[in-house]
């Protein structure tokens, strides 16, 4: 692997554990303002110091973000389609790889839609980002399943899914917890963070499942809601990072969050 493309994965993957957690605040590219991160900088700001990558799109990091900031960027360049849209997976690279660069981020991001209509598309999408990002060394995290395609959270379409995304050359994937999560990420040639999903019942819930991720072999989180649509998203945060770097398991994590909760 090229010297770029793996000291900037060596930004958001920290060498001392080998591991990750992703704040992910991308969601307005096809939801538009979703709920607590209306405004962004006032949800990203506590959480800026325990986030290793911050993913999000240019338009938020442009108007959101302070340049000043040291956090490693993973930046969303695919989009094209909105929730009210017809289908959300008929999306195109929106970003050019001289503004990735422009912005100094550590990372781009764009979105599969394998068994949808529009998978041909998307992989291409990923096939022309991968040839792009190469020219500047740049890692290529590849986002498997949202939307609709939650309904299929299962091993078998999951690990079809990320082994595509790495045969086209992904750095990084992205996907979902599921049962036999092991199958996903042993079938895997790539590392394999989990995004958090809608927000869970519990914040145990979410705990549970970063642990149950990481201990069956993903090397972090890319969480969002279930961190900044919690009443106490500082807690919930130092609580994952518990789980992920630490080995914690779900009660430990819990208890991390509990003592915020009342200071
Ligand atoms: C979805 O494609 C977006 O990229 C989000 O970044 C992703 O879903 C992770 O956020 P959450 O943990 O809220 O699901």
């Amino acid at each position: 692997m090229d010297w770029g493309i793996q000291n900037r994965l060596s930004r958001i993957i920290k060498p001392d554990t080998g591991r990750t957690v992703m704040l992910a605040v991308d969601h307005g590219y096809f939801l538009g303002p979703t709920h607590r991160l209306e405004k962004v900088y006032a949800t990203v700001e506590p959480l800026m110091g325990y986030a290793d990558a911050l993913m999000l799109t240019r338009g938020i990091l442009r108007s959101s973000i302070p340049a000043k900031s040291s956090v490693p960027i993973v930046l969303r360049v695919s989009g094209g389609s909105s929730i009210i849209g017809e289908d959300l997976s008929n999306e195109t690279i929106m970003t050019s790889m001289e503004d990735a660069v422009r912005l100094n981020v550590s990372a781009v991001a764009l979105s599969i839609f394998v068994g949808s209509d529009y998978e041909a598309q998307t992989l291409e999408n990923l096939a022309i980002l991968v040839d792009m990002a190469q020219e500047y060394s740049i890692p290529v995290l590849a986002v498997t399943a949202v939307g609709k395609e939650l309904e299929k959270r299962d091993s078998r379409f999951l690990a079809l899914s990320c082994r595509i995304a790495a045969e086209f050359g992904a750095s990084l994937v992205k996907t979902y917890y599921c049962d036999e999560f092991e199958k996903v990420v042993e079938s895997c040639p790539v590392p394999v963070v989990i995004a958090g999903g809608p927000k869970l019942e519990t914040e145990l819930d979410a705990f549970k499942m970063a642990h149950d991720a990481i201990q069956m072999g993903a090397v972090g989180v890319d969480m969002g809601r279930n961190i900044w649509q919690n009443d106490h998203p500082v807690g919930m945060i130092k609580g994952v990072r518990a789980v992920v770097h630490e080995n914690a398991s779900p009660e430990e994590a819990y208890e991390i969050f509990a003592s915020y909760k009342v200071s």
